[in-house]
């Protein structure tokens, strides 16, 4: 689409627990604000009425302070773009209605974004007009969140297809679901990554999945991690305790040669070696040097991205906008969120 002007895309992303207005500016990150909601943590998970009402409370200051610490005024935006699924139905319909209304009362498009689109093209904002060093395409880009463990070829920034994905939990869910019954906080992800730095790896053997393909398990590891607790707390009532580091740094590990054993086998099959890492399981440090060692090993360019990009964040969803406003893909009034959505959806 020829353009006489910046194009200035106004994010929103409120598919969970995280509510978040970013801009984006010809593809370059203006700001990018995020309100995560403390309110679940005393229930040990997200709480999906809970959340629907903070992002209520939340949406309107934050798409504000996007827009003042951007240094623009809401009639220089192009275009809203807002996180259409998947996601928690409520918490979307917090976010698609205020998208709705805004671009009513602008009279300006909206563009609905596929949040699993989004972790990947996170990887595509550029911090100043400079940042060109971006994935070329087909790139592989390993998802892993609290929701999601896939494989995706990246044909170009809209096209994208699943090659391998988890046939039942996320890799995020094992570490939070571990992490759960050594009593750790909510999300358990950081926890274990924390401790895991603490102890030795090798302590304790877990038992991998055995799938074929480009697939995923991770259910068999947690239930591995259940039973070994239950039998050596009938042993010692505090062995967690007492092994917590040793306990976490095995479990770490094992989840760590399972993403990347897939990887690399999708990478030789399909000989792409242009490779990236997205979605709130990225921050973790230990998979972060892993995928660091894997990709001077095997010639790979690897994309790790930074840390506020690895978690919910209005930024990826404005500069996937931004690339559906380049094709004129724009979204209807008429639509409506969808809690479960393919990323090729
Ligand atoms: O992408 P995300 O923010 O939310 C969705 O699932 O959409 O991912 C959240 C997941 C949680 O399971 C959390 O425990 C995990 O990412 N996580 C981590 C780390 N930081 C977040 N897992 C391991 N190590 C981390 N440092």
């Amino acid at each position: 689409m020829p353009q006489d002007r910046n194009i200035i895309i106004l994010g929103i992303e409120s598919s969970c627990d995280d509510t978040s207005a970013a801009i984006v500016e010809n593809g370059v990150i203006r700001s990018n604000i995020i309100a995560s909601q403390k309110v679940h943590e005393a229930y040990g998970g997200v709480v999906p009425e809970l959340a629907s009402r903070a992002h209520q409370q939340n949406i309107v200051p934050v798409v504000d302070m996007a827009i003042k610490q951007a240094g623009i005024s809401k009639e220089d935006i192009s275009a809203i773009a807002f996180t259409r699924g998947p996601g928690l139905l409520g918490s979307l319909l917090v976010g698609t209605s205020f998208a709705k209304g805004f671009s009513l009362s602008l009279n300006i498009p909206m563009l609905e974004v596929n949040h699993l689109q989004g972790h990947v093209l996170a990887h595509y904002i550029k911090e100043n007009e400079d940042d060109t060093n971006k994935p070329t395409f087909p790139h592989l880009c390993l998802l892993v969140s609290g929701g999601n463990s896939q494989i995706i070829l990246v044909k170009n920034h809209l096209e994208m297809e699943v090659i391998g994905q988890t046939i039942d939990d996320a890799a995020g869910e094992a570490f939070d679901k571990c992490a759960k019954v050594m009593g750790l906080p909510y999300p358990g992800g950081p926890h274990i990554d924390r401790l895991a730095k603490l102890g030795d790896p090798n302590s304790i053997e877990f038992n991998k999945p055995k799938i074929q393909g480009l697939n995923y398990s991770f259910s068999g590891l947690k239930t591995s991690f259940l039973y070994h607790l239950r039998d050596n707390l009938k042993i010692n009532s505090n062995y967690v305790e007492e092994n917590k580091a040793n306990l976490c740094a095995s479990l770490q590990k094992t989840i760590i040669e399972v993403l990347l054993g897939k990887l690399v086998k999708a990478a030789k099959e399909t000989g792409i070696k242009e490779i990236s890492v997205a979605g709130g399981v990225s921050a973790n440090s230990g998979l972060r040097s892993a995928l660091t060692s894997e990709a001077e090993k095997r010639g790979w360019n690897m994309f790790i991205p930074e840390f506020r990009y690895t978690t919910d964040n209005a930024a990826m969803i404005a500069i996937t906008g931004y690339y559906k406003f380049l094709k004129g893909e724009f979204a209807s009034h008429e639509l409506v969120p969808f809690a479960r959505m393919a990323i090729n959806e």
